[in-house]
């Protein structure tokens, strides 16, 4: 991975003021009840039992055919995973089900507007309702084994549906996140050669219907200038029967699904045994470069890993009803609301709207009413919610015997609000750290068998084995204080196949870096590097430092610097954009623009507009600027190159060191003036 000008302070040097926090240990009765209490299950996943070791979490699954070889390095480190094994991903989440389970409920939805009633799916209603999709799939639209469906939909039951619809048929689904642009859409739809577009007329947000199909008209129409054709486009109804978007659907290319689909009422599919490294599933995630990169999933690995960590780390019994506040559009919904839960027959909760609205005690309301007693979401969630409503909490009766952070580091103060006032200080907490690209969780303690430390997330997960490396590859020391390049040594059966069409960028990103032999087919030679800086404690737990790539985690949501600075650019007036990351109470960073204007421009709030708007259009609002600025030129290298490190102290109102090798220091007190005042 590039390693050029990470944006921010220096990461040792927050390592280094870092404090240690106490334990935090869980009740005997959480530990009475928890599914996994043994900790021999670290030395049976130790290295010398790699890679037979993964059979334990293979074995979660069914197989209509057993696999005959663990693991496959001859395309390394491009693994195969079960080779010769071959089963079905909607099959394991919802037939295998039926006998024990049938009238339960596994899905729950629950709309935004609180006037509106929940709506329970049983696994019965599941099945039929995955089954007259894949129907609808397979003969009205053409899809196949193996074609990829994108799928841009709101939070509601349809979405799981069609993913699982797709699953059954063996095709490949690429959910973009509804609060994607059109735009964002469109490039999925051309990037991955969707000939499908699954979509929704409308949805509610903070107590507003929200027209939702006109980006696939955007979408569609991107997709076809990149010479990719959507030929139809499926539309689901918020309301099934009303279509309530103001876009009216193209004739011969939009259908809405809740009619079409009364053709195949009570149709049955069977479905289609495809062998464990077939892909399920395409995610779009930010990197390095202006474009987005389609992390591949295959079913197999992936299936047996969200299985497995749903069980011994998020600890659910199919008796739990489990309610993980993300949306379905990251991965963070994919293994943890639909795969990894539906495997494991539980209850899943799927909530339309925002935690806030109206009030910032709805998902307490929400956890009473559903008696849910896993809670799971991320820290900017917790920080917003304990801005919002620090004592709503303690006004409902809901009682959680287990909670999640995931996706951005979660400061001590915070970790203890969510404890004591969310948890009531009865719920065991995992800080879950890991990415799109693994799969699922990587580092968590297991939280039967180990403390909880605030601010940090713990040891490796089970049969993942990591070092951190300084820049040149030396090993760094637990207990050091130093910080340095997070890598897991080993392969896992969650880790991604690779990037969608580009074998070349998923070694590059990931591997290239610590890589001394390209030629290899032992994996000892392949540590995986996701991109993130971290420092491990003495007692072995690792505190996530964040990332030392173009990426900034807003709100626990992944986006590139470079896709932000390319849709700058698209404002005509703009010569060149640079996107830094500012540190924010709530959503952690949120990235501050810097741009300069072309010859015979001047600044004026018009092209500040025009700014924004370009970001809304292309991305989504998720990658709103905190600020717009118009400098009259960037602080620069002599080499030309801009010094994104200066602007981020000037941002964050740090120091900015040394600037007077730049070809223009002069340029630093200006900016400084700006924004600074
Ligand atoms: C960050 C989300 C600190 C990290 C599941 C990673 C975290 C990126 C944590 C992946 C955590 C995720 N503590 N940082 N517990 N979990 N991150 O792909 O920088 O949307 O690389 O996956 O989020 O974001 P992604």
């Amino acid at each position: 991975m590039s390693q050029k000008e990470p944006a921010g302070v220096s990461e040792a040097a927050i390592a280094v003021h870092w404090q240690e926090e106490a334990y935090y240990h869980p009740s005997t009765e959480f530990i009475a009840q928890a599914n996994m209490t043994d900790k021999s299950i670290y030395e049976r996943f130790s290295l010398d039992n790699f890679p037979e070791c993964w059979k334990e979490y293979a074995d979660l699954l069914d197989w209509d055919q057993y696999w005959h070889t663990t693991l496959d390095t001859s395309t390394a480190p491009e693994y195969k995973w079960f080779v010769g094994g071959k089963l079905n991903a909607s099959y394991n989440c919802v037939d295998r089900h039926l006998g024990e389970h049938k009238n339960k409920a596994a899905l729950i939805y629950v709309p935004e507007p609180e006037d509106e009633p929940h709506l329970a799916i049983t696994y019965q209603e599941l099945y039929v309702r995955v089954n007259e999709m894949a129907a609808l799939l397979h003969d009205f639209a053409g899809v196949k084994a193996g074609d990829r469906v994108t799928i841009h939909m709101p939070m509601v039951p349809e979405l799981p549906v069609t993913m699982l619809a797709c699953a059954r048929l063996g095709a490949i689904h690429s959910v973009v996140f509804g609060g994607f642009s059109g735009k964002a859409c469109g490039e999925r739809i051309s990037d991955s050669g969707s000939k499908v577009l699954v979509t929704m007329d409308a949805y509610y947000r903070s107590g507003r219907l929200l027209e939702h199909k006109s980006k696939a008209d955007e979408a569609v129409k991107v997709a076809a200038n990149e010479g990719v054709t959507a030929e139809k486009v499926l539309i689901w109804q918020r309301y099934p029967g009303k279509y309530s978007s103001d876009t009216p659907p193209v004739e011969g290319r939009d259908f809405i699904v809740n009619d079409v689909i009364k053709q195949y009422h009570g149709q049955r599919v069977e479905p289609v045994s495809v062998p464990a490294e077939a892909p399920l599933f395409l995610m779009y995630t930010s990197g390095t470069t202006g474009r987005p990169k389609g992390v591949q999933h295959g079913t197999g690995g992936y299936l047996a890993y969200t299985t497995a960590t749903s069980k011994f780390v998020q600890d659910i019994h199919p008796n739990d009803v489990y309610w993980c506040m993300a949306d379905i559009g990251w991965i963070t919904g994919h293994s943890y609301i639909v795969y990894g839960p539906l495997a494991l027959a539980a209850t899943s909760v799927i909530f339309e709207g925002v935690p806030t609205y109206p009030d910032a005690g709805r998902p307490w309301r929400i956890a009473e009413q559903l008696d849910v007693n896993i809670f799971h979401t991320a820290p900017t969630t917790v920080r917003m919610l304990r801005k919002a409503g620090p004592d709503e909490p303690a006004k409902y009766n809901y009682h959680f015997k287990h909670m999640t952070t995931v996706g951005e580091p979660i400061e001590p103060e915070v970790w203890k609000w969510y404890y004591h006032v969310v948890g009531k200080g009865e719920a065991a907490i995992v800080d879950t750290y890991w990415q799109t690209e693994t799969g699922g969780f990587v580092f968590t303690t297991m939280p039967a068998l180990q403390g909880m430390k605030p601010g940090s997330a713990g040891p490796a997960m089970v049969g993942i084995h990591p070092v951190i490396y300084d820049e040149d590859g030396n090993e760094i020391a637990a207990g050091s204080g130093i910080a340095g390049n997070l890598c897991i040594r080993n392969p896992w059966p969650g880790m991604l196949q690779t990037i969608w069409g580009d074998s070349q960028r998923f070694v590059s990103t990931y591997f290239a870096k610590y890589n001394k032999n390209p030629n290899s087919t032992d994996w000892r030679d392949w540590p995986y590097f996701p991109g993130d800086a971290a420092v491990q404690a003495a007692d072995g737990y690792f505190r996530i430092l964040g990332r030392v790539d173009d990426v900034i985690n807003v709100a626990g949501h992944r986006l590139g610097t470079k896709e932000i600075e390319s849709a700058c650019l698209l404002v005509k007036e703009v010569a060149e954009a640079a996107v830094v990351p500012v540190n924010d109470e709530v959503k952690g960073k949120v990235p501050d623009i810097y741009v300069s204007l072309k010859p015979g421009y001047d600044a004026s709030d018009s092209i500040k507009k025009a700014v924004m708007q370009a970001i809304d259009d292309n991305i989504g609002k998720i990658a709103r600027p905190a600020h717009v600025y118009i400098v009259s030129d960037m602080p620069k290298t002599r080499s030309g190159k801009i010094m994104r490190r200066v602007l981020s102290a000037i941002s964050n109102g740090t120091d900015v060191g040394d600037v007077t090798t730049l070809a223009n220091p002069q340029v630093v007190d200006e900016v400084r003036g700006l924004v600074q005042g």
